[in-house]
């Protein structure tokens, strides 16, 4: 089996982080999105990974790269405008052939182990393997209409969503999905749906089964989906100490703290994780906050957040709480009079100052 990772996207709700790089490749916990679903794919047992690259193309080949650090072989797809997850299917299909493929959502995030599923699909030989989770919101995605226990409808998006179970990016598919694609027109946003072309397999008479997926679930859309994620997964991380830290700091909880951070007369107080080369002095870190490499929070408090690298934040009085802070960032705070505050954001970017 191969598997197709789907990587473009404009990631418009994460704007401005989106601007200079791809949603796909923001950190939760330090480490990319992506990189979560290229580990899922590699514990499913696959090797053979297409990733589907859209604007963002670039900085996502030059920090996946071939894929050895994983021990996969990546080959890349690039798609010209986002035209929908089912044509960056269509245009796969030459390095799929006739392979059934696992296709995941870059932009997915997902606790459950997804070899049972691929394992259920070679076992059972359908056509078509869906994964489903309830959601409180079904209208923001392709929604399953099950009658008597099976499957018997999709539809992308409802207004009016016809139960609460939610299709999950992650699909087993054979190459029928490729006849399917050909069979669809695009949606009202004006891109060919996977959901469609699902829903056309059904009409076709071939086989669709699904399984709903027990544990945590994220479609990471906006910023807030962001923090749930580094949330959840800095709960799991292991509390290591490989960088310094002085006699008058202290760490309690699950901390990882990489080497070359230096933590000098301060408090982390986990789950949180402190990346290499980072500097925290007079500062508390506190819970669910993911501080990346080089950046530095100095004479300030922080918790619930994630910073990334090279960011500077500076004597700030009020303590930063639920913040998505980008790259090279400053915050600082100044004597100058008159006392007023000085921004320089960039588009969409939302400040929330008292
Ligand atoms: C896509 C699919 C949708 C699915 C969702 C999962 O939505 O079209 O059916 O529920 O991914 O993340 P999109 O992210 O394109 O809005």
């Amino acid at each position: 089996m191969k598997a197709l990772l789907l990587s473009g996207g404009s990631g418009s709700r994460l704007r401005p982080l989106t601007f200079t790089g791809a949603k796909q490749l923001i950190p939760v916990a330090n480490k990319p999105i992506l990189f979560y679903a290229i580990e899922s794919i590699r514990d499913a047992g696959i090797r053979d990974i297409g990733i589907v690259l859209g604007a963002t193309g670039d900085e996502v080949r030059s920090m996946v790269g071939d894929g050895s650090q994983w021990g996969v072989h990546i080959t890349y797809i690039q798609q010209d405008a986002p035209r929908g997850l089912a044509h960056a299917v269509q245009l796969a299909e030459p390095f799929i052939g006739t392979e059934p493929f696992l296709m995941f959502l870059g932009d997915n995030m997902i606790q459950d182990d997804v070899r049972p599923f691929v394992k259920d699909f070679e076992n059972h030989r359908c056509n078509a393997l869906v994964l489903l989770s309830e959601v409180l919101e079904p209208q923001r995605f392709g929604v399953a209409v099950l009658s008597e226990g099976r499957l018997v409808g999709l539809v992308e998006k409802p207004k009016n969503p016809p139960s609460n179970l939610a299709l999950v990016g992650v699909y087993v598919f054979d190459h029928h999905i490729f006849d399917s694609i050909k069979k669809i027109q695009p949606s009202w946003r004006g891109e060919l749906e996977i959901t469609d072309a699902i829903q056309q397999l059904m009409d076709d008479g071939l086989d669709v089964d699904y399984r709903t997926v027990d544990g945590w679930w994220k479609d990471i859309g906006k910023p807030e989906d962001i923090l749930d994620a580094n949330r959840v997964i800095l709960e799991r991380i292991p509390a290591t100490i490989q960088g310094s830290l002085d006699d008058q700091s202290s760490v309690a909880g699950r901390v990882q703290v990489e080497i070359g951070a230096t933590i000098v007369n301060s408090v982390i107080r986990g789950p949180a994780i402190i990346g290499q080369g980072a500097r925290i002095e007079n500062a508390y870190v506190g819970p669910y906050t993911s501080i990346c490499p080089n950046v530095q929070v100095l004479n300030s408090e922080i918790e619930n957040s994630i910073v990334l690298e090279n960011t500077v934040i500076r004597d700030i009085e009020t303590r930063i709480d639920g913040s998505l802070i980008g790259k090279n960032a400053s915050i600082t705070a100044s004597e100058a009079r008159p006392r007023t505050i000085r921004l320089v954001l960039g588009d969409q970017s939302r400040a929330e100052v008292r």
